[in-house]
């Protein structure tokens, strides 16, 4: 049966040591690092994630900026407000909310916020610096599940790798991460042939395609770390609901060396790494050196 991997505990983890690095940027440089965010529209799974980003920003001493917008936003409003926020000294990390309506351009948006103020990782500059190995802000989610990674297995070397999912957010920076740590990578997709083979090879198996319990037991390598980034709402019992993740938990579990749980796994993760992205972008806009490595 598989270790269970408990991002909850370890996203808690982060989040301390979160505080105890601003902390000690207040008290030797006077400086409070402060995350903007900005969400358009009334999306309520976008307003559940927003809420949860401003409180746990405040638990950790930052400063938070919130900005909701209309659902009727043109794309010239929402890029004044990036430029203004683009110089605030006092904001260190800008983060838009996707999905944005269908009006605004996301990609003009999230290249038109300064690269350097980018904590989601998502602008051109950011996506090449992960792609040649420069240093960077890199994408919220992957990171968090590198982290578990890392502390699950140690050194990644040599180690093949099969992430499910291709999108800008998860499946390819998460390839980009994988071959940085040297690993053999994998990125398999809808249409992978033979994926359940391509699944089976995988010494670390991420899952990221949004789709319940996409992924049996019988697709997973015995003793393999599996990784799941799926958050998917389905019919629970008694009319309720619950959430699952792409891997069918109680088959992969029986033959996976570890594996995520959902909730609890990667999903914790993300936030915790949004705070420590902000932190690290409000060093580099101060030349101080970044203590959370
Ligand atoms: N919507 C869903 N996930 C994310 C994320 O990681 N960042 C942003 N900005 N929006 C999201």
């Amino acid at each position: 049966m598989a270790t269970r991997i408990d991002g909850k505990a370890f996203a808690a983890q982060l989040r301390e040591k979160v505080a105890e690095s601003v902390n000690r940027l207040k008290e030797a440089h006077g400086l409070v690092p402060g995350l903007a965010v900005v969400l358009v529209g009334e999306d309520p799974a976008s307003q559940v994630y927003v809420r949860n980003k401003g409180k746990q920003t405040l638990e950790v001493g930052m400063n938070s900026y919130e900005h909701k917008l209309a659902d009727t936003t043109g794309q010239a409003e929402l890029l004044e407000l990036i430029n203004q926020l683009n110089h605030d000294a006092k904001v260190h990390g800008i983060l838009v909310q996707l999905p944005l309506p269908n009006q605004i351009d996301s990609h003009a948006v999230i290249n038109a916020i300064d690269p350097n103020k980018d904590v989601d990782g998502f602008h051109l500059v950011n996506v090449g610096r992960l792609a040649t190995g420069a240093p960077g802000l890199v994408p919220c989610t992957p990171l968090g599940c590198m982290m578990l990674l890392k502390d699950q297995i140690g050194d990644l070397s040599g180690k093949s790798a099969v992430v499910v999912g291709r999108s800008n957010i998860v499946g390819k920076p998460m390839g980009a991460l994988l071959l940085a740590e040297n690993c053999t990578v994998t990125t398999a997709h809808s249409r992978t042939a033979d994926l359940p083979g391509v699944c089976r090879d995988a010494d670390i198996l991420v899952a990221a395609v949004g789709r319940a319990e996409m992924i049996p037991g019988d697709w997973v390598k015995p003793g393999a770390v599996v990784i799941d980034v799926g958050i998917n709402r389905v019919a629970g019992d008694a009319g309720k609901t619950r959430l699952v993740g792409d891997v069918d938990y109680p088959s992969a579990q029986a033959v996976a060396g570890a594996i995520t749980p959902v909730p609890g796994g990667v999903g914790p993760m993300t936030i915790a790494c949004l705070l420590r992205n902000t932190v690290q972008a409000a060093c580099a806009a101060n030349a101080i050196a970044f203590d959370l490595d």
